[in-house]
């Protein structure tokens, strides 16, 4: 038990100081941490795309609660990516750029979060037009990020 929470803390370290090295388990466990992190994102994204392009009905209230949660785990992104697992050979599709250009990664992901909080305010105020506007900019928010920092597929 006291074991177990050195290594708690010694993770919690590992998070805030992104000069510390990682072992094989800890960049693995890192990388499954930050696509857990963007699934959440996509689980939640994937109504609100089908919703604009008219393949599902529109829900507000749908695209307000999802949107708070996209808003929530974008929060979340620059910290899920701040252990840099370059030198490990981990399953990713995060570019090395990430780690070369933190500051503008960071930006991205700020500007994800303000995009789905905009996105829950204008569905919450009733403008079906204005909210399927507003999902498209934030899929382009997205994208903006996964362009320089992530794989093509
Ligand atoms: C600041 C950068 C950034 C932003 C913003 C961002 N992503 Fe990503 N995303 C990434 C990177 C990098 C990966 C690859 C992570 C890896 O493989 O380690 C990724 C991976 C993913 C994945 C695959 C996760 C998995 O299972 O491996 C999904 C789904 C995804 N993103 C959806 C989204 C959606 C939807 C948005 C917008 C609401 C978004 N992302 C915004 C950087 C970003």
């Amino acid at each position: 038990m006291f074991h177990r929470k050195l290594a708690v803390i010694a993770l919690a370290a590992l998070a805030a100081a992104p000069a510390l090295a990682l072992d094989a388990e800890q960049a693995e466990k890192a990388t499954e941490t930050r696509q857990s992190v963007l699934e959440v994102v996509g689980w939640n994204m994937g109504p609100l795309g089908a919703m604009a392009r008219g393949l599902v009905p529109y829900d507000a209230e749908i695209v307000a609660r999802n949107a708070q949660r996209i808003a929530w785990m974008s929060s979340m992104i620059p910290d899920a990516f701040r252990a840099d697992t370059r030198p490990h050979d981990v399953a990713t599709e995060a570019l090395p750029a990430i780690w070369e250009n933190y500051a503008r990664f960071e930006e991205l992901a700020a500007n994800t979060q303000a995009s789905a909080e905009r996105l829950a305010e204008v569905a919450a105020s009733g403008d079906e037009a204005a909210t399927k506007q507003a999902i498209g900019a934030l899929v382009d928010d997205c994208r903006a990020c996964h362009n320089d920092f992530r794989l093509d597929d």
